[in-house]
């Protein structure tokens, strides 16, 4: 098959190492090339492809040594080969065509099939020993390692979502894989365990144990207290119990939820899972963030089931992407088909503008107070809609006052949403409300200087935040 030629400038031309499947130019042969150029010998045209995002650029795929030879003799043009692969890998593309003259090294082979079995995991050891002139069993040799860690990552998520109770199609959808495979993922789950187990009773510490398996805290803790009594965790974890109804602490449990905008601190969750569900009971969280509640349920032995508009499939498999967005007849649907209802809903919102330039420009925070309110009407209209009678909704949010640079004597409250604005709401959309929960933010990220401003000026600041108890 004769393949369309054009004439392209060398300048335009780079050598990606991304996709070169050998150590280095054989400059010897680059040497005698330039020669066979000299005495006007007309090489094959070289093979090339875009370089994605750079128009009028290309990198080799083949050609390598005729192009440095080119270079060197100073020609400014070369026939090519534009190629385009249609998704193939362009480094297994070029390693295919560079032991057409000459084998790969031991070396450049073991190399060329881990870098492209990292790239894409998807890829077969039969496929990379094709492009490489391996066989399937030396390939395999090659890369065993790296697909046992592959393997242990999707052992690892699907473990995760597994101990949240998220159903099996979810876990397949959410991983891209099938279900049959996540059926015999489950099957080892009994026995992946056993060596965090064994390290734990060796005496090594939750931390230490999570860091040598490569688990998250969260998980290590899940298995460290598993049989343990509710009272028993929080004494474990060092979370000391509030009897009475102002729960306050200065700072977020660290180990619980990533470092995230308008994060809360796991002892919180913890308390509302504590007063208001039991152990295996399912919590959902439609606005989950940095993941403290999903985290939080691990260590204290609750389903859950977590969703966000922010989408982090690697580090966060068990938060499923949603976007919960009022349709033109102001309507919002669920976001799955699952029978089951939740026996919590732990709901933590974006407290009106406070944190839009952090969140995605669709957030909720980026609405305008009217719009602002409607979503919420709509939202708890929804979740009355899929949650059952035992239902309970613990609503979490903060007074938001229209205070800027103003002293406490001359704000109008024309702007601003207080917890009234919500309770009544709530009310009007069906859920009653049994206890209001202090749980001020902490006063200790203000520094020194702003504290001082605002007292000259009589400003009146805002830590207070509430846990609203409710049910239908
Ligand atoms: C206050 S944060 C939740 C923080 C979380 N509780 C934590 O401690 O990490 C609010 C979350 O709501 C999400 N969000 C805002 N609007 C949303 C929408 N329309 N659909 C889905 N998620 C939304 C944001 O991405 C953000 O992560």
């Amino acid at each position: 098959m004769t393949q369309q030629t054009t004439r392209i400038p060398i300048s335009s031309i780079i050598l990606d190492e991304d996709i070169y499947p050998r150590k280095g130019i054989d400059h010897r042969r680059v040497g005698i090339f330039a020669e066979n150029i000299r005495d006007g010998f007309k090489f094959e045209p070289v093979e090339v492809e875009l370089v994605p995002d750079k128009s009028g650029r290309y990198r080799l795929l083949d050609g390598a040594h005729r192009w440095s030879a080119y270079k060197s003799t100073g020609v400014s043009e070369t026939e090519a080969i534009i190629k385009n692969l249609d998704g193939n890998d362009p480094l297994l593309y070029a390693a295919k065509k560079a032991i057409g003259p000459i084998q790969l090294t031991e070396d450049e082979a073991r190399n060329t099939a881990r870098r492209a079995y990292t790239r894409n995991s998807s890829l077969s050891s039969a496929d990379i020993g094709k492009a490489i002139g391996r066989a399937r069993r030396t390939v395999d040799s090659y890369i065993a390692d790296l697909k046992a860690a592959t393997r242990m990552g999707m052992d690892i998520k699907i473990f995760r979502m597994n101990h949240l109770g998220i159903p099996q199609d979810r876990i397949a959808k959410r991983l891209g894989v099938n279900q049959a495979s996540i059926h015999n993922h489950l099957l080892k789950m009994a026995t992946l365990p056993n060596l965090i187990n064994a390290d734990l009773e060796r005496g090594f510490t939750v931390a230490q144990v999570a860091e040598k398996h490569n688990w998250t805290e969260p998980m290590v803790w899940s298995l460290a207290l598993k049989d343990k009594e509710d009272l028993e965790r929080f004494k474990e974890l060092g979370w000391g119990l509030r009897t009475w109804d102002q729960w306050e602490w200065n700072d977020c449990d660290k180990r619980f939820g990533d470092d995230w905008p308008g994060r809360i601190p796991a002892q919180l969750i913890a308390h509302i899972l504590f007063y208001f569900s039991k152990q295996n009971d399912l919590i959902l969280d439609p606005m989950a963030g940095g993941g403290v509640t999903p985290d939080t349920c691990l260590a204290l032995s609750r389903r859950c089931w977590a969703f966000d508009m922010t989408d982090r499939p690697e580090t966060r498999p068990e938060i499923e992407p949603y976007t919960w967005t009022l349709s033109s007849d102001q309507q919002l649907s669920w976001p799955v088909t699952s029978k089951e209802k939740a026996d919590l809903i732990i709901f933590d919102p974006p407290y009106f503008d406070k944190k839009a330039a952090d969140y995605d420009r669709k957030s909720i925070s980026a609405l305008p107070k009217k719009e602002y309110l409607e979503f919420f009407e709509a939202f708890f209209a929804l979740l009355r809609l899929n949650a059952k009678k035992t239902t309970r909704l613990a609503f979490i949010n903060a007074d938001w006052r229209d205070f800027q640079s103003k002293p406490a004597a001359e704000e109008s409250g024309k702007g601003a949403i207080l917890i009234d604005d919500y309770l009544r709401i709530l009310n009007k959309t069906g859920w009653k409300h049994t206890h209001i929960i202090q749980a001020p933010m902490s006063a200790q990220r203000f520094s020194a200087v702003v504290v001082s401003a605002m007292q000259k000026k009589r400003i009146l600041g805002v830590i207070s935040r509430y846990v609203i108890i409710l049910k239908q």
